[in-house]
C-alpha cells in the first residue's frame, strides 16, 4: 500500500512532509522515510516502525531543504528495516513508490549485469538503480524518469526527486492513485488529496499511465501514450481537522460512537422529504431492466455485500452473488448483460476491487460504486457513484462505513424490490420507517457500552473464539470474528450456525467461547439448538440477543447481552455494534494498538 508526497515549496519541507505522511499513515506504518535537496544534493532520514519514530530522528538529525519527497511503508518486498525504507536513493536520484513492481527480478538481473549493486530487498528500489543507470549513459532526469516507467510492470505511485534539481519532481502512476496538488508558487503530489488538504484544496488527479513533471511554476501531464494530457483542477472540500479523536481514546471508538449520527445523515439525504420514498441517485437503473446483482468487495466491506445477497435475493427476488474482489478478478465469470454489478468500498482504491470494477465494464448493464471516499479511483470509475457519508474513517478496522454501507445497499435492495413490484408504496414506507428508526436503537445500544466491556474483559483471556450467526446474522458472525482477531489479535473464526456440526465443532471445549449473534427472529430457535449443542460440550456460549431471546435461552448460557427488540430486517445493522464494541474492548484490555494494527494498512493498493 504505502503512502507518498512530494512537495516543491517555498519553505522548508521537512515538518510538512512528515505531516502529510500523518494523515498517510493509514496506508502502512511499517517504516517512513523523508528525502530533500539542501545547497542542491540529496540527504535522506528513515526510521523503522511508526511516523513518531522518524520525527524524533528529525529533531536529532534535521532535513533542511525547500523540495522533498516522502513516504510511509506497508511492506511488501522485504521486512520493515532501515534499508527497506524509501525514499531509495541511487547516485543522482531518490524514489518512493507505493505498489508493486513485478518484474523487478528481471530488471535487478538486468542491472547487477551491468555492474550495478543493490542496497535493499525491496521491488521498489530497481525504479531507483534503474533511473541512476539510464542517467549514466547520459539521460536527462525526465527522460530517464520516463524511460524507466516505460520498462516497469505491475503497479505503482512514484515520486522521484533528483540531485542538483531543487525545482523538480518527476510523479507517475498506474495502478495506485496519485494527486496532484497547485499551491501559490508550490506544487504538491500525494497519493490523496487528504495528504494534501492542509497545503491546498485544488487537486488534479492523474489517471491511469499519466505522468506529471511538476516545477514550482505549475504541472505537464502526458497521457500514458505520452501525449500531452488536460486534466481538470478541482476543488475539493476535504475536512483538514478529521486527525481529532473527539475526546476518545482511539479513533474507532469515536467512529463506533459517531453510528447513531452518520447513519441518520445517510438515511436523511436517501429519503425523500415525507420519509415514504426512497431518493437514491436518478441515473440508478430501474430494476426491472435488471436480472442479476453481482456484489464484489473485499473484508469487511465484502461481508456488507454478503448481508445485501440475503436482501436482494428476500426483498428483490434477484438472483445476487458476492465475490470477494480477489477471487472475482481472476475467475473470468461470464456477466450476464442485464446484471447490475456494485463494489463496496470504504476507501475506493482497493486495488482488487478496482480491477473487478474494471473487469465488468462493457460486461455489466451497470456498474455501481458504494463508497465513502467520493473522490476516490473507485467512485469516479465506476457508471454511479452512491456515497455512504460516514465520514472519514481512521481506525484501520472498518466501523462506521460497514453499517454506512449496509444502509446504502439495503435502501438498493428496497428500491429494487419497489421497481419490481413486490413491494408497493405504503409496504415501502413501511420499511423506511423501520429503517430510520435503527439510529435510536443504536444509540440505546451504545449505553450499553459497560456490559460490553465488562463481557470483552473475559474475551480476552482467550486464545480463540467461535462467531455463529444464521441468515442475515451469519456475514455478521464473519464480521464479529474479523473485527475481534484484526485488532486483539485473538484468532476468530466466524460460522454459519448450522455448518458448526460440519467439522468445527471438534474444536468446542471449556478454552472455546462461542459468539452467538440471534435476536429472537424465525430462524431463532434453530439456533437455540445450534447452542445446546456448544453447551453440551462445554463450549462457553456469549449470546447476543434481544429481550424475547434472552427469556427464552438463558439456561445454561455462560454470558448474555441484551440489545433493544428490532425488526429483523434491520438486525444486522444494529447487531454490527456490539460485534465492533466487544472486539474495541477485548483489543483495549490486551493493550494492542486498536487503531493502528500490526501488518495491516485502512487502504490495501497492492493485491
Ligand atoms: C477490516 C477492514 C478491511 C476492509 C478491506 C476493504 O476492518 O477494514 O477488511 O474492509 O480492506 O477495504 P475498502 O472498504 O477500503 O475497499
Amino acid at each position: 500500500m504505502c503512502g507518498i508526497v512530494g512537495i516543491l515549496g517555498t519553505h522548508e519541507v521537512a515538518p510538512t512532509l512528515v505531516e502529510a505522511l500523518r494523515r498517510l499513515e493509514y496506508r502502512g506504518y511499517d517504516s517512513a522515510g523523508i528525502a530533500t535537496i539542501n545547497d542542491g544534493r540529496l540527504d535522506r532520514r528513515r526510521a523503522v516502525g511508526k511516523l513518531d519514530n522518524l520525527s524524533d530522528l528529525l529533531v536529532h538529525e534535521p532535513l533542511t531543504g525547500k523540495s522533498g519527497i516522502g513516504h510511509t511503508r506497508w511492506a511488501t518486498h522485504g521486512a520493515p528495516s532501515v534499508a527497506n525504507a524509501h525514499p531509495h536513493c541511487a547516485g543522482p536520484v531518490a524514489v518512493v513508490h507505493n505498489g508493486i513492481i513485478e518484474n523487478y527480478r528481471d530488471l535487478r538481473a538486468e542491472l547487477t549485469a551491468a555492474g550495478l549493486g543493490f542496497d535493499t530487498e525491496t521491488d521498489s528500489e530497481t525504479v531507483a538503480l534503474l533511473t541512476r543507470h539510464l542517467m549514466e549513459q547520459g539521460a536527462g532526469p525526465v527522460d530517464a524518469a520516463k524511460e524507466t516507467l516505460s520498462r516497469l510492470e505491475g503497479a505503482y505511485a512514484l515520486a522521484f526527486l533528483f540531485d542538483g534539481e531543487s525545482d523538480l519532481i518527476v510523479a507517475a502512476r498506474k495502478g495506485s492513485p496519485l494527486a496532484v496538488g497547485h499551491g501559490d508558487g508550490e506544487m504538491y503530489v500525494g497519493s490523496d488529496a487528504i495528504a494534501l488538504a492542509p497545503m491546498t484544496d485544488r487537486i488534479t488527479y492523474l489517471e491511469e499511465g499519466d505522468c506529471a513533471v511538476l516545477t514550482r511554476a505549475g504541472v505537464t501531464i502526458t497521457d500514458a501514450n505520452g501525449a500531452l494530457a488536460n486534466r481538470e483542477v478541482r476543488r475539493i472540500d476535504v475536512d483538514s481537522k478529521r486527525v481529532d479523536k473527539g475526546g476518545h481514546r482511539h479513533f474507532m471508538m469515536k467512529e463506533i460512537a459517531e453510528q447513531p449520527v452518520v447513519l441518520g445523515d445517510a438515511l436523511k439525504h436517501y429519503l425523500t422529504a415525507d420519509g415514504r420514498g426512497i431518493d437514491l441517485d436518478a441515473d440508478l437503473p430501474d430494476f426491472k431492466s435488471i436480472d442479476r446483482i453481482s456484489l464484489v468487495a473485499c473484508g469487511t466491506a465484502y461481508y456488507a455485500g454478503l448481508t445485501a445477497k440475503y436482501w436482494f435475493e428476500q426483498l428483490a427476488g434477484l438472483p445476487t452473488d458476492a465475490d470477494i474482489a480477489s477471487e472475482f478478478r481472476y475467475r473470468e465469470p461470464p456477466i450476464p448483460a442485464r446484471t447490475a454489478a456494485i463494489f463496496v468500498s470504504q476507501s475506493g482504491e482497493t486495488a482488487d476491487t478496482l480491477a473487478a470494477l474494471r473487469y465488468c465494464e462493457g460486461r455489466a448493464a451497470r456498474r455501481l460504486a458504494v463508497v465513502n471516499v467520493p473522490e476516490s479511483s473507485i467512485a469516479r470509475e465506476c457508471d454511479i457513484a452512491l456515497p455512504i457519508l460516514a465520514g472519514a474513517e481512521i481506525g484501520v478496522a472498518s466501523t462506521k462505513a460497514f453499517t454506512c454501507q449496509l444502509a446504502v445497499l439495503l435502501l438498493l435492495a428496497l428500491k429494487a424490490a419497489h421497481d419490481r413490484g413486490r413491494l408497493d408504496d405504503d409496504e415501502l414506507a413501511d420499511r423506511l420507517s423501520t429503517l430510520r428508526s435503527l439510529p435510536a436503537l443504536i444509540g440505546l445500544t451504545l449505553e450499553q457500552d459497560e456490559a460490553f466491556h465488562m463481557a470483552a474483559n473475559r474475551l480476552a483471556e482467550f486464545d480463540h473464539a467461535l462467531f455463529l450467526g444464521r441468515g442475515t446474522l451469519f456475514p455478521l458472525a464473519l464480521e464479529g470474528a474479523l473485527k475481534l482477531k484484526e485488532i486483539s489479535y485473538i484468532h476468530a473464526e466466524g460460522y454459519a450456525s448450522g455448518e458448526l456440526k460440519h467439522g468445527p465443532i471438534a474444536l468446542i471445549d471449556q478454552s472455546m467461547p462461542v459468539v452467538v449473534m440471534a435476536p429472537s427472529d424465525a430462524l431463532f430457535d434453530k439456533t437455540v439448538s445450534n447452542m445446546q449443542e456448544v453447551m453440551a460440550r462445554d463450549g462457553k456460549v456469549m449470546l447476543i440477543t434481544d429481550r424475547t431471546g434472552a427469556t427464552a435461552a438463558q439456561d445454561g448460557v455462560w454470558r448474555q447481552l441484551v440489545l433493544p427488540d428490532c425488526d429483523p430486517l434491520v438486525a444486522p445493522i444494529l447487531y454490527a455494534v456490539p460485534a465492533q464494541l466487544l472486539a474495541y474492548h477485548t483489543a483495549v484490555a490486551k493493550g494492542t494498538d486498536v487503531d493502528q494494527p500490526r501488518n495491516l494498512a485502512k487502504s490495501v493498493t497492492v493485491e
